[in-house]
């Protein structure tokens, strides 16, 4: 009896359908991506140019806080609604997708689930409404993937703290207005003794460096920051005492989550383009999609992108249950990323001297691709977190 109600519970939940409101939320994407998102993407990914006016966009439509409770102005949506999201804008420019995924999983994410009532009202009330952004500022020079040797210092000095370091490669860099600063209070605690800090742009003393001229997602505005003697009011450190570290590895998991989602949005979007290009392309007489050499490439596009589709649904799903999903989002994106980078290569083979030039826009999926296997936690971490998880 019990063996068959256990099972009668999996026969329930396990559904692979989207709800009718999850598909709505979908094809909206989908078409702010193909009306709002593809004019002007490859001159801005040439220029470098932050999407302003199609974030401003997106914020109206409430992508900007998507999962944030709606008296906080955000949306109320579930996580598989982000990451479907995330898929279709990321098909199309993933330097408008990583605004909104650093936006949703590490900003408003963190503030939601950690701030003080006071810090949701000041901060995360225009963040989910996307009338601001915001930046997670983790890495630094010589702390990337060892996230636990901050040098950034948070001196306390009664009811401020003294803020001083500099931060790397940070997504949103010059175009946020709060930023989500991490740094070292007790060094002789090690990773028991890091803050979390809501630093507003325009604090006396924080500077943000030149625009990195990047390889991909190169819309995007990643800098550096420099802090030297902010002073952060006491009320803005996010928790107690030591709580930093766990509060980068806890948002973190979830961004993972949506950096996934990015690469499985970057892999569909050019193998959607390959397989056009394959169906209408002739050579020898006929489409070359009827070429086995094409076709079996095809074969396995899709293959991967359906079982990397899985993986992401699956950690979003998970989360959205109030489940663990630590080990989930780590596959999800490890998978995901690799098949993002595997795809890409093969949309631009399948598109030959095409899928060189930027007309064809798979060479910027292909660019942008790699970022997915370092941000948010290298391929190498994310094995790191899989293996801990599975031998533990
Ligand atoms: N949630 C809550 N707590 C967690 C946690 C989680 N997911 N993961 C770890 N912790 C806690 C542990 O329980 C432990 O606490 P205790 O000491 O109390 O037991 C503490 O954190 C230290 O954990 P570890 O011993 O596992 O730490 P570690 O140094 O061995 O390994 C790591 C941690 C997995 C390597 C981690 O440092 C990591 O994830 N590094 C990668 C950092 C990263 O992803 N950087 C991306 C930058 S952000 C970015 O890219 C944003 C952007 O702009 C797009």
């Amino acid at each position: 009896m019990l063996a068959l109600a256990i099972a009668n519970q999996y026969i329930t939940i396990m559904h692979f359908e989207l709800s009718e409101e999850q598909q709505m939320i979908k094809q909206a994407a989908r078409d702010f991506a193909q009306n709002e998102l593809k004019p002007g993407v490859i001159e801005r990914d040439e220029h470098q140019k932050f999407p302003t006016e199609q974030i401003k966009k997106l914020g109206e439509l409430g992508f900007l806080g998507m999962m944030v409770d709606p008296k906080y102005n955000g949306a109320g949506m579930d996580s598989i609604s982000y990451v479907l999201v995330m898929e279709e804008l990321s098909k199309i420019d993933a330097s408008a997708s990583v605004v909104v995924s650093v936006n949703n999983s590490l900003v408003c994410y963190g503030l939601e689930k950690y701030g003080t009532e006071a810090q949701k009202e000041k901060y995360l009330k225009p963040l989910a409404a996307g009338e601001q952004i915001g930046a997670f500022c983790l890495s630094e020079p010589e702390a990337g993937s060892d996230a636990t040797s901050q040098h950034t210092m948070a001196e306390d000095k009664g009811d401020y703290y003294l803020l001083n370091g500099t931060k790397n490669w940070i997504t949103n860099g010059s175009n946020a207005s709060t930023y989500l600063v991490i740094a070292q209070t007790h060094k002789e605690l090690k990773h028991k003794g890091i803050n979390a800090f809501i630093v507003e742009k325009g604090m006396p003393g924080f500077t943000i460096g030149p625009k990195e001229n990047k390889l991909g997602i190169r819309g995007s505005d990643t800098h550096s920051l420099m802090f030297n003697d902010v002073k952060v009011p006491k009320e803005n450190r996010i928790g107690e005492d030591g709580f930093g570290f766990k509060f980068a590895m806890s948002t973190l998991e979830g961004g993972r989550i949506g950096i996934a989602a990015q690469a499985l949005g970057i892999a569909a979007g050019a193998y959607e383009l390959a397989l056009a290009y394959a169906k209408e392309r002739k050579s020898f007489g006929k489409p070359i999609a009827e070429h086995q050499a094409i076709a079996f490439k095809l074969a396995d596009m899709a293959t991967q992108i359906e079982a990397a589709r899985l993986l992401v649904y699956k950690a979003a799903w998970l989360k959205d249950q109030g489940l663990s999903y630590t080990l989930a989002g780590s596959m999800a994106k490890l998978f995901a990323s690799k098949v993002a980078m595997d795809v890409t290569i093969e949309a631009v083979q399948i598109h030959g001297g095409y899928g060189f030039v930027k007309e064809y826009h798979v060479e910027r999926l292909m660019r942008d691709a790699k970022i997915t296997q370092i941000y948010e936690g290298t391929s190498e971490i994310q094995q790191l977190v899989i293996s801990r998880n599975i031998l533990s």
